[in-house]
C-alpha cells in the first residue's frame, strides 16, 4: 500500500441550533504517493472542513483517516501534533502568518518547534523562501509584504519540514490572476520536485486542470470527476451537474 492519505467513511455532522447539517456522508478517498490531487466543489460544500479532518485539526465524528498507513483514531493530540509535523504542511486560505514575526521567522518556526537550531532553521527557512522567489523580503513583517507575497511565504512555511503530504486549502483564492497563477506555478512545481503528495482545494477549473486527478465534494462524498463510471452519480445532482460544465 502505498497510500499517503487514506479516509474511510468519514462523516462529519454541524448542529447549528436544533438542526443539524450533514457536511460529510460516508465520504471515502484515497491519494498514492505523488500524486497531486484537486479538491473542487462550490464554497459550502465542505472542503475546508475535509481538509481539517485530513490533517487532524478538526475531529470526524466517525470513519478513519490514515496518514502513511498510520491510522490515526486512537492518537492523543500530542502525538497528532508530532504527525503533523513530521507528515503534513497545511496552506490555509487565508495564509494564518503571524503579524509580529517577519517572513523568515514565520517559516523558520515550524522547524524550531521540530528542534532544529536557530542557525538551522533560519539557512533551512530562508532557502525556502528564495525558492518562493522572496529572498529580498526575509526581515519583511506580514504587513509588509503583497498578498501574493504573503501567500508564498505560507506556502514556504508549509513545506518547510518537508513534509510527505501537502494539504492546501484555496492557496490562491485570495489572489488576483497573476499571482494566483505565479503563486500556483510554485507550489506545483515544489511539489513535483520533492517527489510530494498534495491535495489542493480549489475552485478555479484551470488550476485543477493542472493537476493528476480531480476529486469533487457532492453531496457529502467525494466522487472522481474524471472517472466515467461516475458520470451518471454526477448528472444525478445539481451540483454533481455544475461541476461536470465546469471542470
Ligand atoms: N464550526 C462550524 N459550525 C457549524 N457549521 C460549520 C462549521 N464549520 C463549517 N460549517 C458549515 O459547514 C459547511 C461547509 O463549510 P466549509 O467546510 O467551510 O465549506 P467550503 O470550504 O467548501 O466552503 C458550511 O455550510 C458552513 O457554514
Ligand atoms: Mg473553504
Amino acid at each position: 500500500m502505498n497510500n499517503v492519505l487514506e479516509l474511510k467513511n468519514i462523516c462529519k455532522v454541524f448542529k447549528q441550533g436544533s438542526s443539524k447539517i450533514v457536511i460529510l456522508d460516508n465520504a471515502s478517498f484515497s491519494i498514492k504517493k505523488g500524486e497531486i490531487v484537486a479538491l473542487i466543489g462550490p464554497s459550502g460544500t465542505g472542503k475546508s472542513t475535509l481538509l481539517y479532518i485530513s490533517g487532524l485539526l478538526d475531529k470526524a465524528n466517525s470513519g478513519d483517516v490514515i496518514i502513511d498507513s498510520q491510522n490515526t483514531k486512537k492518537l492523543n493530540d500530542n502525538q497528532k501534533t508530532k504527525l503533523r509535523l513530521q507528515k503534513i504542511g497545511f496552506v490555509y486560505q487565508q495564509h494564518n502568518l503571524f503579524p509580529d514575526f517577519s517572513a523568515v521567522e514565520n517559516v523558520m518556526l515550524p522547524l524550531l518547534i521540530s528542534g532544529k537550531s536557530k542557525k538551522d532553521a533560519f539557512d533551512i527557512a530562508s532557502l525556502h523562501l528564495d525558492k518562493m522567489g522572496l529572498v529580498n523580503r526575509l526581515h519583511h513583517r506580514p504587513a509588509e509584504l503583497s498578498g501574493g507575497e504573503q501567500q508564498r511565504v505560507a506556502i514556504a512555511r508549509s513545506l518547510a519540514n518537508s513534509p510527505m503530504l501537502l494539504l492546501a486549502d484555496e492557496p490562491t483564492g485570495n489572489l488576483d490572476p497573476y499571482n494566483s497563477e505565479m503563486v500556483f506555478e510554485n507550489l506545483l512545481n515544489r511539489v513535483k520536485r520533492d517527489n510530494m503528495t498534495a491535495f489542493i482545494a480549489t475552485h478555479n477549473p484551470i488550476l485543477a486542470k493542472k493537476m493528476d486527478r480531480r476529486v469533487a465534494l457532492v453531496d457529502g462524498k467525494l466522487i472522481d470527476i474524471d472517472d466515467k463510471d461516475n458520470l451518471s452519480l454526477l448528472h444525478n445532482s445539481s451540483i454533481g451537474k455544475k461541476m461536470l460544465e465546469a471542470f
